[in-house]
């Protein structure tokens, strides 16, 4: 797409922002994500030291340049590359979701009805969002709906989200959300084809983050020791009020959260999973950015949150990107002695070393397992002499360094002090804890073994691991009804 725009002081990036352009900047500005990559067709600024960190000398004689680090000083145009593509992307990545969500709830065959009446519930995640059309009477599951949280232009973790709501972008990121949401509502009354007066109530969860940026609550205490919340209460109100639409006479139900940084969206996940009501020792994981976690029973329950920040999402790592296709989910060792992978939305096995155009989470989990196995590192992750410096070569695009290494041992650590703490918050062995829970589609995806192999998950906890789904979906979903 072409911009035309005179001169500006802010950055480019946040002119962006301002016109609901949507761009990647998952470091929220700071320059060191590398990601919010904009052409200038005319008026290019000047490289800048992160320009010629992130993009090529040819890139940069393109016009290439990272919109956070530039700042227009003349008449320009500029073009968001590849936006199309990105779009088209995620849109068949919406269609994987969707099929995952509806395995993981109970698929809806209740005949539809005139006067049906019908409740929404929505998890909103940091970089995903999903919706889930239930008729009332039936408790049938009718449709779903699924984006990404256009919210990551602000930052890809929650951090960063406090930090540009602080910053004086309170209402732009509320009207971000409320956009993302009102479309899906739209897309789950478009696809059963009903009208807004069936719906009859909403249930919404999420991190206390993204609930306080819903309700356009100030984030200033949230982001600073001692993390207090503005509200963590059951919040009911109008669709008006809460999703800015008039149309919908509607109740709206924010689910409760328990801290700052353990929200309702791990509120919904306890319900959905019965631990208040379960004898024995029960663990949910939520594996994200922002990692969450619950152990406990129907006594007493332990909570804690990690901040494992964006590398199991892609983030900080050199090749690394969000579950979209043609990025490396899979990684398996070949008799040859080299990796193979799996790539998502393969189409042509032959091409995917051609195909592969990044990795993600558990691709990386995956990649460091064998490495580690195979011995190119050591116990510490410190590659061999040969691959010290260049990093292991996937494919032909895909390289994963020494520092992507460290990127992800500093996540998995994250992940792993919030259970080794909670176990020993509540006395027990980890042998004593019952099940393990993983919450979300990256706990749907992740190769257990692999994931115990490099300690994120514990190896007495291998076997009692269960894949839980959108636990978030389903626990709110319990509450609707
Ligand atoms: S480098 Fe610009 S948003 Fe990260």
């Amino acid at each position: 797409m072409i911009i035309d725009r005179s001169k500006q002081q802010k950055n480019l990036l946040e002119m962006l922002q301002e016109k609901n352009e949507y761009i990647s900047a998952p470091c929220n500005g700071n320059g060191i994500c590398g990601k919010c990559i904009v052409r200038y067709k005319s008026g290019a600024t000047e490289p800048t030291k992160q320009d010629r960190e992130f993009l090529s000398e040819k890139q940069l004689e393109q016009g290439y340049r990272l919109a956070c680090q530039s700042y227009p000083t003349e008449e320009y145009k500029v073009e968001i590359p590849e936006l199309e593509e990105t779009i088209e992307v995620l849109s068949q990545w919406e269609n994987q979701r969707t099929e995952e969500i509806l395995k993981n709830t109970a698929e809806g065959t209740a005949e539809k009805t005139e006067n049906a009446l019908y409740g929404i519930c929505i998890d909103i995640g940091t970089t995903t969002l999903a919706a889930l059309l239930v008729n009332l009477e039936t408790e049938a599951d009718c449709q779903t709906a699924v984006s990404v949280n256009h919210q990551r232009a602000y930052g890809s973790d929650v951090l960063s989200r406090i930090s540009a709501s602080n910053s004086g972008k309170k209402w732009e990121i509320q009207r971000c959300i409320r956009q993302d949401l009102q479309k899906l509502i739209r897309e789950l009354l478009q696809k059963e084809k009903i009208t807004e007066q069936q719906i009859k109530r909403i249930v919404i969860a999420g991190n206390t983050t993204m609930c306080h940026l819903l309700r356009g609550f100030s984030c200033e205490t949230l982001g600073v020791a001692p993390f207090l919340p503005v509200d963590l209460s059951w919040m009911e109100g109008s669709a008006a009020d809460f999703l800015g639409m008039k149309e919908l006479d509607t109740k709206v139900v924010i689910l409760p959260g328990i801290s700052a940084f353990v929200g309702a969206d791990i509120m919904a996940g306890i319900a959905k999973m019965n631990m208040h009501r379960s004898e024995g020792y029960h663990l949910l994981l939520d594996i994200g950015t922002n990692g969450e976690m619950v152990l406990g029973n129907c006594r007493h329950m332990y909570v804690t949150s990690t901040s494992a920040g964006p590398a199991f999402e892609g983030g900080n790592i050199s090749c690394g990107m969000a579950s979209i296709p043609g990025v490396i989910s899979h990684v398996f060792m070949e008799e040859t002695g080299k990796a193979g992978f799996q790539v998502i939305g393969e189409t042509d096995g032959e091409n995917k070393k051609q195909q592969a155009i990044g990795i993600c989470g558990t691709g990386m989990i995956d990649l460091v397992y064998e490495l580690r196995e195979h011995q190119m590192i050591d116990e510490h992750g410190t590659y061999s002499d040969l691959y010290f410096d260049t990093g292991y070569e996937l494919a032909e695009k895909v390289k994963f360094t020494q520092n992507d290494i460290r990127e992800l041992q500093m996540a998995k650590a994250a992940i792993r002090a919030g259970v080794d703490i909670l176990v020993k918050k509540a006395g027990i062995a980890f042998d004593e804890v019952d099940n393990c829970y993983l919450a979300g589609g990256f706990g749907t995806k992740i190769d257990i073994k692999k994931a115990a192999g490099i300690g994120l998950i514990p190896k007495e906890l291998e076997m009692k691991t269960i894949p839980a789904g959108n636990t978030v979906l389903a626990g709110t979903k319990e509450v609707l009804l």
